[in-house]
């Protein structure tokens, strides 16, 4: 069964959709300095339905909706099954299987990393052939994976320890780096704060596992932290900070490179070559990453979602449920707090 006609007709791009109007309900970790799963829990379980309220307000204002507590227009409730965790995926889940009652819609139960994937089909003009590589970097994943059609995903290569949104946010926290929680991810803000002439001193910090088809970013880590502590009086400097930051940001990226430099290498004698690349999550939103690869990989073409898409975001949601339109009214549904895109294609 293929997604009703109607979201086929774009011009161009046979899986365009087109987002109409975004809500931010961002959450605000400003009190927990970092995500705690109770908080993110209680904090999803009262904006969901905030969001879903103004959204469908908003659509009746615009248009799009004749009548906002049944519209007709909609056609099946996407949302996230997994992987994620546990208490904040239920809460979606409750909303979107009362939603698709009330208004008797199929639901379309999602993959979070796979939206993740298939996010720059919907605002991409450039076409993205399989077989492609897919960069995932996220605050749960960092991996490599080779795509062969919406549905086939293999792992190459994965992080062994910490994710890499996880280290960028546990060491914005070490160099203290100042921002507002409500409105920035911890990474972006390190990003901001490593932005360096391009002259700067260059520190050596660890690239592990180099030529493995592993990441690991504990070490990474531990390195910053012990440098901060041991020299305080160095990094009481906020130039050197800086620097630090910088140096992190650079060295988290190479492994990034060596695993695509791998998969590439791994994948030159089969027949189908591999041309494409998307990169996409959270951390896929840093621009010094993006010209990092652009300019190492120059032969490939990057296909990176609008930054404001590369964070979690329900457009990327529905968009996935509309490709893989796989209609369901089973409300027996429940999360699946892990769930790898190799057992999803299964
Ligand atoms: O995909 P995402 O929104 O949520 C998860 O699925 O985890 O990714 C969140 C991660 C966080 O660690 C956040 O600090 C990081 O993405 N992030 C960034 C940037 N923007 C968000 N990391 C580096 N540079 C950025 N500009
Ligand atoms: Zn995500």
């Amino acid at each position: 069964m293929s997604a009703p006609k109607k979201y086929a007709e774009s011009p161009g791009n046979q899986y365009h959709a087109t987002v109409h109007e975004s809500i931010v309900y961002k959450q605000d970790h400003s009190k927990t300095k970092g995500i705690e799963p109770l908080v993110a829990a209680n904090s999803h379980a009262h904006r969901i339905p905030l969001a879903i309220r103004d959204i469908l307000e908003r659509g009746h204002k615009r248009g799009l909706l004749k009548n906002s507590s049944l519209p007709v227009e909609i056609d099946a409730v996407a949302v996230t099954q997994g992987p994620g965790m546990a208490a904040c995926l239920a809460q979606g889940l409750a909303n979107a299987k009362l939603l698709a009652t009330l208004w008797n819609k199929p639901l379309l139960y999602t993959h979070h990393m796979v939206a993740h994937t298939l996010t720059p089909l919907m605002t991409s003009t450039t076409p993205l052939k399989f077989p492609f590589l897919v960069v995932l970097l996220s605050g749960g994943h960092t991996q490599v994976v080779l795509s062969s059609s919406l549905t086939e995903y293999k792992i190459l290569a994965t992080t062994t320890d910490n994710s890499i949104g996880d280290a960028f946010d546990k060491v914005a926290r070490m160099l203290s780096i100042d921002f507002d929680w409500a409105k920035t991810a911890p990474g972006a803000a390190l990003e901001h704060f490593a932005r360096v002439p391009p002259d700067c001193k260059k520190r050596k910090l660890p690239i592990p596992l180099k030529g493995k088809s592993q990441f690991s970013y504990s070490g990474l880590m531990v390195a910053v932290q012990r440098l901060v502590e041991n020299n305080p009086a160095l990094f009481s400097s906020e130039e050197e900070l800086r620097y630090l930051a910088h140096d992190f940001q650079e060295a988290a990226f190479a492994q990034i490179q060596d695993k695509i430099h791998m998969a590439l290498a791994h994948h030159s004698g089969s027949p189908h070559t591999i041309m494409d690349i998307v990169v996409s999550g959270g951390v896929a939103s840093n621009q010094a990453l993006r010209h990092s690869l652009s300019a190492k990989f120059p032969h490939l073409t990057f296909h990176f979602p609008p930054p404001w898409l590369c964070t979690d975001n329900a457009a990327m949601i529905a968009h996935a449920g509309l490709l893989l339109w796989n209609p369901s009214h089973d409300l027996s549904q429940i999360p699946y707090a892990k769930w790898s895109v190799e057992a999803f294609a299964r």
